[in-house]
């Protein structure tokens, strides 16, 4: 495994890191989750990113995850960084959504009890909130921080103006912002005109989230067909349905086909694609097996892409 430095700080990050948002829910097998984890740390992979909804149902990927930390991994804490984020509803109620001082807090201490930890490595506020002043959000994420709660704050889909009044309130606070998390794939490249010149700008890492279109880019869904194992085939998962593939269709591919004269697969070509740009300190999959965690790892320690097929996957010019 390859690592890269978390902006400014002292932090280096896997170029692949594991996220648990849908692979480790109730409906997940026990021992395909504890050999992902334990298969991961062999392969360098040692940042685990949570949140408190994670599931389904929410809670459950961490309960399950602290489950298996206590009875395989405890002795590997320390070569571990764990996240966890709250801003999404997890519970009933005015105190259990968004970005309030009593839902941020109420929801961490939730959070280490499920995961059965003292702190998280990084605590992040997991969506602006329209209806509570900026200050007080992360106002909650310096106490995290100042509590021991938690050892960094981290920002995830802010637009980059709030991003930026967010990280000089933290770095007044003398907790400069980690990282900001985010989605970026071929398919999907909204952060390019904001979000990623932020990060640079403000000096902190960068994490981002479904690299590979949640399964799209992986080229199980490039002959049309959806696979009855697939995430868009789960109705237990409605972040992704056929429709979306469907919508997808014709870039899903286009890029196959370059992958395809590339010598590589699509999932490779896609990890790579992100990896090749150093603005990104880390891309965050989301692997259900242990097998399509190793591919995803070999993209990790490459060459940059070379320019000219970096190019190629630009989306086609509108004529
Ligand atoms: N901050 C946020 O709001 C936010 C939002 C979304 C995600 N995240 C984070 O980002 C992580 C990753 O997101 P994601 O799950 O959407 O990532 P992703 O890696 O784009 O998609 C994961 C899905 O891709 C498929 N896949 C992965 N590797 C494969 C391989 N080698 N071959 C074939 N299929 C493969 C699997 O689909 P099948 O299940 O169909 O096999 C898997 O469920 C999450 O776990 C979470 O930690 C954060």
């Amino acid at each position: 495994m390859k690592y890269r430095r978390c902006g400014r700080s002292g932090i280096l990050l896997p170029e692949i890191s594991l996220g648990l948002w849908h692979n480790f829910g109730q409906q997940a097998r026990r021992e395909e989750c504890r050999a992902m984890i334990g298969r991961a740390l062999e392969l360098g992979i040692c940042h685990f990113d949570l949140a408190n909804n994670y599931g389904p149902p929410p809670g459950a990927a961490e309960s399950c995850f602290g489950e298996l930390l206590q009875q395989d991994f405890a002795t590997h804490r320390d070569e571990m960084f764990i996240s966890t984020k709250a801003g999404h509803l997890m519970w009933e109620g005015p105190y259990g959504d968004w970005g309030s001082r009593k839902h941020m807090l109420a929801s961490l201490d939730q959070s280490l009890r499920r995961m059965k930890l003292d702190y998280v490595d990084v605590f992040y506020s997991h969506r602006p909130d329209p209806d509570t002043p900026l200050e007080e959000t992360i106002g909650a994420l310096i106490t995290a921080v100042q509590s021991g709660r938690a050892l960094y704050a981290g920002l995830s889909k802010y637009p980059p103006h709030l991003f930026t009044r967010a990280c000089t309130m933290l770095r007044e606070a003398g907790i400069p912002c980690l990282l900001h998390q985010f989605r970026y794939n071929l398919l999907d490249r909204s952060c390019e005109s904001g979000q990623l010149p932020a990060v640079k700008e403000q000096h902190s890492g960068c994490i981002v989230f479904s690299p590979l279109a949640q399964g799209m880019l992986t080229g199980k869904y490039s002959h049309g067909a959806i696979p009855a194992d697939s995430r868009a085939a789960d109705a237990t998962s409605p972040f992704l349905h056929a429709e979306q593939v469907a919508s997808h269709a014709a870039e899903i591919a286009r890029l196959q086909t370059i992958a395809d004269e590339a010598g590589m697969s699509l999932t490779q070509l896609a990890l790579r694609w992100l990896l090749s740009r150093q603005e990104i300190t880390s891309v965050l999959i989301g692997a259900r097996t242990v097998q399509q965690l190793e591919q995803c790892a070999a993209a990790a320690g490459q060459e940059p892409l070379p320019q000219e097929l970096m190019e190629l996957c630009n989306p086609p010019k509108e004529q």
